[in-house]
């Protein structure tokens, strides 16, 4: 059998698109490995958030020449939001003549006919959609975890924040209808998936394009909790903008929604807030997460900061750093701003030394750190739930909370794997947490 070999750079987003890609190989009879010496085909799904990130993947495009020359019938592909960006398709092209096929997020679906076509012709193959098409809901996908699943709900993004090239390269918002993601979500559970993660760049826009009345994101999570059997529901990425009164109160009522919400705030500066075009100032976010802390006192939290935005000062950055302290995240990703071609920032004034951008991003993750250190320290004595996720030795099994953390648990009685238990945080050492059942 012919093997395949798939690297995904970037989001969640392409890491499930990837599940799709491999779908689509495995109905074209090739079966994985994870050696790319080993491949017949290799296809990287690839990312452009910053500018690092796309260097990055053009650096192991060029090493994949060497695998050419050992392989000259290796397939080689390019797809996602790099070669859907304006230009990169065609740079692609001049720059590694031994790349066979290059496609865009739009026609991801197409890899499978380009695969066939290039087998019978041998010549390379560049397509890039410009438009998003209608939502394709008959796709194959090979799923990576038997317990973890990605469900999209909804595709592209309207929001235009300054920075972001996510809108030029996902095109507009497209929701899912409730009864598909419904039947998507009811087949995973009967197959025994546990977790769910719904997926959408602002899951809190759910439905908004449809603007039936009844296809919101609090409707959906309500209707997909009525689904029988023993799961949970995550999901991402939930803009502060559009995060209403309604899904905070089914979180905080449903069982089955792991509370868990990961609220991105990129700046603590309401000045810095506005030049992003994020629709929210530093008061209303806070208010936000009074609110949020009220509702569900046990919430785990986490968010995304761009350190060095145009414009931002020492004093901006003071403010995004006390807002990390007051908030309290347990998991805080940091990145230094990274122009991109075509955003409105690209072209703002001001833009801040990397020097600067660097030395505010790790006094970020120092913070961070000992948030997070400190939080340990304070989960002792308190429950959890999680879920079993392997036995590590007798008595002892690794156990993974909501929020993503390990506990290791001692246990006598034995343990079902991808059972649901409430897990009491006994001991925090070096910052591995240990704990028992308490059911
Ligand atoms: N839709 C999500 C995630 C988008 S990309 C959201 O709205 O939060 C993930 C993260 O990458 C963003 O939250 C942001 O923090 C970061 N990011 C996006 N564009 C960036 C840029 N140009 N430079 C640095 N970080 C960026
Ligand atoms: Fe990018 Fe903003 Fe859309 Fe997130 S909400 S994908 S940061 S434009
Ligand atoms: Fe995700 Fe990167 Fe595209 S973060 S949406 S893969 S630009």
């Amino acid at each position: 059998m012919q093997k395949y070999y798939i690297k995904t750079f970037g989001c969640q987003m392409n890491v499930h698109d990837s599940e799709k890609i491999a779908g689509m190989l495995k109905s074209l009879e090739y079966e994985e490995t994870n050696k790319k010496e080993q491949a017949d085909i290799i296809v990287f799904n690839t990312c452009c958030i910053r500018d690092g990130v796309e260097q990055k993947i053009f650096g192991n495009i060029g090493d994949l020449k060497r695998l050419k020359k050992q392989n000259p019938n290796l397939i080689i592909a390019i797809c996602g939001c790099l070669s859907q960006q304006n230009g990169r398709a065609e740079v692609i092209k001049q720059k590694f003549p031994f790349v066979s096929i290059v496609l865009g997020t739009h026609n991801l679906n197409e890899l499978k006919n380009y695969i066939v076509k290039f087998k019978q012709t041998h010549k390379r193959i560049f397509d890039v959609w410009e438009k998003e098409k209608a939502i394709d809901e008959n796709v194959e996908m090979f799923r990576t975890s038997n317990y973890n699943a990605w469900v999209n709900i909804m595709y592209g993004c309207n929001n235009f924040c300054t920075y972001c090239i996510v809108p030029y390269v996902r095109g507009r918002e497209r929701s899912r209808k409730m009864e598909d993601v419904y039947s998507e979500v009811e087949s995973l559970v009967n197959n025994g998936y546990k977790y769910i993660t719904l997926l959408g760049q602002n899951v809190n826009s759910y439905g908004n394009d449809i603007n039936d009345g009844k296809t919101t994101f609090a409707n959906l999570l309500k209707l997909l909790t009525t689904i029988k059997g023993d799961f949970r529901i995550k999901f991402m990425t939930s803009h502060p903008k559009d995060l209403n009164d309604d899904v905070i109160n089914v979180i905080a009522t449903e069982p089955k929604i792991c509370n868990t919400i990961h609220l991105p705030v990129q700046s603590g500066s309401t000045k810095i807030l506005k030049l992003m075009n994020r629709n929210y100032s530093r008061e209303q976010y806070l208010n936000l997460i009074k609110k949020i802390k009220q509702a569900i006192p046990d919430v785990y939290l986490s968010t995304d900061i761009i350190v060095g935005f145009p414009n931002e000062t020492e004093e901006d950055f003071l403010y995004t750093y006390t807002l990390i302290k007051e908030v309290n995240y347990g998991g805080v990703f940091a990145f230094m701003y990274s122009k991109r071609t075509g955003t409105v920032a690209e072209k703002m004034e001001n833009q801040i030394d990397e020097k600067i951008k660097n030395e505010r991003v790790n006094k970020i993750l120092k913070l961070s750190k000992s948030l997070i250190k400190q939080q340990n320290k304070e989960m002792c004595g308190k429950t959890f739930e999680g879920i079993i996720e392997k036995e590590l030795e007798n008595n002892k099994y690794l156990a993974v909370l909501h929020s993503g953390k390990n506990v290791i648990v001692e246990s006598e009685n034995s343990l079902p794997i991808l059972s649901f238990q409430n897990i009491k945080i006994t001991n925090n050492e070096a910052s591995q947490l240990f704990g028992v059942i308490n059911n």
